[in-house]
């Protein structure tokens, strides 16, 4: 095992901006250091590092964390590597890990290992199991051909709680890797499978390693999918699944096709169109943009136009505009996605669509714009304002100006308008970056009205930036009250920091790299509230409001079943509960 204190004593003895002055250029700015961010592709710098603190966060990315994260992420190395390497450098001895000791559950290795052996006996389960004939029949009924079956390796898990459990135990794999990989979930006193009588997808990364799974259900029950949580070989905002096979077609025919879900890119490929990849469901990241163009400049997508894929295709717009990307989009007969689609009217039909497809821009153009031409002046400046921070975000300045253009012609506005906007938009965004530069902040400012989510960030934020005010909030809540299961790890880490009299300003050893960025992000950001005191006293009273509110319908639900099953003595006791609940708020 490694030492709990071990990192603790590397990270006094390494400055986090000597290691990371190594890689990057940072300059000094107020308190911290700038520079710019390694992780994704930026022309002004977000990148902050925080000597008091010893944390960086990127305010472009989100990326951040401590001197390790930095090394982990920026080396690909794991957490025992950072950590000796860094230990050699202060100075201080390393353990050598022993035989199934605590050093090798953070290696990946062990989780790729694990990954690798359960996709293996999925896929064995649906070849071979008895209990596996509804799902064959169900894969077939949807005309998944074997040889698909094969090339995916789909598979399946079987119904019982505790069946891959058991299976990769016995293969030997501990229980903790088999928990970090998000194969199984710990209850009170063990653990059980998280994918349970589903078919089963595994995500590949580019270099074929299997690094999560997908499972369907494979009737109309819900969730249709549970997918592996984000581990440190999975992080959902840098892959997309298929890609791995996709790669050399993206390349020869010079495009790629994003799909939303498993079974479109499965049934693409099966259809004979092999560069297509699926974001799963969610909208595309950064980190998907900066994977993707390693591959390629030109993207299509294609979704079935429903308002939710529309929408997703509309927000994504400025990120892939700004990272000079030739986007288009295809779309499909109302209420199909490329499954059903390419099943219907084959693959032929399926290319022309694709032929047909409209660049991002007039999509988004025609989207805002709708169907009749606009006469009324609101409508106009709506659609202006919606569009204009668009053309802004167009790197080239042709092309920005062929769209400028097309604008004023679709909406019949003076051109030298549309220019005048532009320049009054680019001057305010310069005004802000510049001021965001100076104090080191985002432009958003947290306000405590915007119901629960926005109390427990802000919250927390207050907490990292004030011990004493932290002290205070653990008199009022425990970690439990908050409701955004991240923020409740990180309510339960800044409890145990001080319960154990560590201090805020030094917070490690967390290896979930999403709390880690929260708490970078919100480690790093000043604070900004005119009185503390109040922001504290709103957000506690909005998030324990909150508590008892849901208290009070749980008892109202039982008060009416006691009253229709005539029950007094209960009926009595919930009334008394309820008084009491009213009179503490
Ligand atoms: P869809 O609902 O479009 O599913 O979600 P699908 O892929 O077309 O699957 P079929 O055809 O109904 O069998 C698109 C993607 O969104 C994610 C999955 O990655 C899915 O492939 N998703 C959807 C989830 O993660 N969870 C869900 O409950 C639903
Ligand atoms: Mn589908």
């Amino acid at each position: 095992m490694i030492p709990d204190d071990l990192a603790d004593r590397i990270r006094e003895r390494i400055d986090i901006i000597s290691i990371i002055s190594e890689h990057i250029n940072l300059k000094k700015s107020g308190q911290n250091y700038k520079g710019l961010c390694p992780f994704h592709s930026e022309k002004t710098p977000s990148f902050t590092v925080s000597p008091a603190k010893q944390i960086f966060h990127c305010f472009g990315c989100g990326a951040g964390g401590n001197v390790f994260h930095f090394l982990m992420r920026y080396d690909n190395l794991t957490f025992p590597q950072a950590l000796r390497y860094l230990g050699e450098r202060a100075g201080i001895k390393i353990p050598e890990p022993g035989k199934r000791e605590g050093i090798e559950k953070d290696n990946k290795e062990e989780l790729y290992k694990a990954n690798e052996l359960a996709a293996e006996y999925f896929y064995n389960n649906l070849a071979e199991s008895r209990e596996a004939e509804e799902a064959r029949g169900y894969l077939k009924k949807r005309g998944i051909e074997n040889k698909t079956i094969e090339e995916f390796k789909i598979g399946y898990s079987l119904p019982q709680w505790e069946a891959a459990y058991r299976y990769l135990r016995q293969k030997g794999i501990d229980a903790a890797t088999l928990e970090k990989a998000g194969l199984i979930i710990k209850k009170e006193n063990g653990f059980y499978d998280r994918f349970r009588g589903r078919i089963i997808f595994p995500i590949l990364d580019l270099k074929k390693r299997v690094i999560g799974f997908g499972g369907r259900v494979i009737d109309d029950s819900l969730p249709k999918y549970i997918n592996s949580p984000e581990s440190p070989i999975y992080i959902k905002g840098e892959n997309l699944y298929c890609l791995e096979k996709a790669r050399q077609e993206i390349v020869r025919r010079g495009y790629l096709l994003i799909v939303e879900g498993y079974l479109d890119a499965i049934m693409t490929y099966q259809k004979g169109v092999r560069n297509a990849a699926a974001a799963l469901g969610t909208a595309l990241t950064q980190g998907h943009i900066r994977l993707i163009k390693r591959f390629t400049n030109n993207l299509i997508l294609i979704f079935d136009p429903d308002a939710a894929g529309k929408k997703a295709a509309i927000r994504s717009a400025p990120l892939f505009l700004e990272a000079g990307m030739k986007v288009k989009v295809a779309a499909l007969t109302e209420g199909t996605d490329p499954d059903t689609f390419l099943r219907k009217n084959g693959v032929d039909a399926f290319v022309e669509r694709l032929k047909n497809s409209e660049r991002l821009f007039d999509f988004v153009f025609s989207e805002v714009r709708g169907k009749d031409p606009l006469t009324a002046i609101d409508d106009k400046m709506k659609a202006v304002n919606e569009l204009l921070p668009l053309i802004n975000g167009i790197p080239g300045r042709i092309e920005k100006n062929l769209y400028i253009k097309r604008l004023a012609e679709g909406l019949g506005i003076d051109e030298t308008d549309i220019l005048a906007e532009l320049k009054a938009l680019s001057q305010k965004k310069a005004l802000r970056s510049g001021e965001k530069a100076r104090s080191g902040v985002q432009p958003q400012k947290p306000a405590a009205h915007r119901g629960g989510a926005k109390a427990e960030e802000m919250l927390i934020h207050i907490m990292l930036n004030d011990e004493s005010i932290a002290r205070k909030v653990m008199g009022h809540l425990g970690a439990d009250d908050f409701r955004d299961p991240n923020y409740k790890k990180v309510a339960g880490i800044i409890y145990r920091a001080i319960d154990e009299g560590k201090g805020l300003n030094d917070l490690s050893g967390i290896d979930d790299p999403v709390v880690a960025n929260l708490l970078s992000s919100l480690s790093i950001r000043d604070l900004e509230y005119d009185d503390l005191e109040q922001s504290f006293n709103d957000c506690v009273q909005k998030i324990k409001g909150r508590g008892i509110k849901d208290r009070m319908r749980e008892l109202q639900e039982r008060l009416s079943a006691a009253e229709k099953k005539g029950d007094t003595e209960s009926r009595r006791q919930i009334l008394n509960e309820m008084k009491e609940l009213k009179s503490v708020n």
